[in-house]
């Protein structure tokens, strides 16, 4: 599989155009950045392990019946994927308190809601990615109001899904952040990567807030051993089976 012309770079990939254009390739980088991007650094080996976790977790979503780009990974730090129109919303699922919900809700870190809460972010880095209404998403028809109606419905089973898989891992999916696309034929897929850079994944082994963090929040916060942190998220995931 050869790259063809890049297309985009982003903070954590590059996306190639193949001979094929419905087919994109998506190269995961070692490069992390927080709060857009005024922190930067590098994890080494994410690259490949965000890779991994994420082909993992997009074949077992698949094989569950939800829809993704995701087409195979012909290199330890590249995906091929169907060519979508990424929609510039950010969507986010929290099971229990953490991150900005907390800065900016004073709701306590930790609080486990009765209730999943799905929030959409404006994907716009310029804007630092506010948080939106549904009223200002439709404003700005960053979706139609069925196209909403959907990402709210995928967000929530996919939510479910993953948080049993994690489960199984021993880990508690907390919140994570999902992107969408529309194919050729306007059809929604789930998008982007799912990886510890995109999820907050705690250790049930561990009850200590700070050793149980297994995601990009140890990088944010300068909590150290983050490469090992990913390692572990990754042999548990891959430890997992994919099932029906
Ligand atoms: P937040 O608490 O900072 O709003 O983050 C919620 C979830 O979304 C968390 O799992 C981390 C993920 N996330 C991203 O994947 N990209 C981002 O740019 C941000 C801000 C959060
Ligand atoms: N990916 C985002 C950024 O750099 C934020 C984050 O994940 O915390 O800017």
């Amino acid at each position: 599989m050869t790259a063809g012309k890049k297309l985009y770079e982003g903070k954590a990939k590059i996306i190639y155009a193949t001979d094929d254009p419905n087919i994109l390739l998506t190269h995961f980088k070692d490069d992390a950045t927080a709060f857009n991007a005024q922190k930067r650094g590098s994890i080494v080996g994410k690259g490949e392990m965000n890779c991994a976790i994420s082909t993992h977790l997009f074949q077992q979503l698949e094989a569950q019946g939800i829809r993704t780009h995701w087409l195979d990974r012909p290199n330890p730090n590249e995906m091929r994927v169907k060519a979508v129109k990424i929609l510039p919303i950010e969507v986010v699922v929290r099971n229990i308190a953490a991150g900005s919900l907390c800065q900016q809700t004073g709701i306590p870190l930790g609080t486990i809601f009765k209730q999943p809460l799905v929030e959409f972010y404006y994907k716009n880095d310029a804007l630092g990615d506010p948080l939106l209404t549904r009223d200002r998403l439709l404003l700005l028809e960053l979706a139609t109001p069925e196209q909403v109606d959907q990402l709210q419905a995928m967000a929530l089973q996919i939510n479910q899904l993953l948080s049993e898989f994690f489960q199984n891992c021993g880990i508690t999916l907390v919140d994570f952040k999902l992107e969408f696309g529309l194919d050729a034929a306007g059809e929604l897929l789930l998008a982007d990567e799912i990886s510890p850079d995109t999820c907050r994944l705690w250790n049930q082994d561990v009850s200590d807030p700070t050793q149980r963090v297994m995601d990009k929040d140890r990088f944010r916060h300068d909590l150290g051993n983050v490469e090992d942190a990913y390692r572990q998220v990754l042999e548990r995931v891959l430890a997992q089976p994919i099932q029906p």
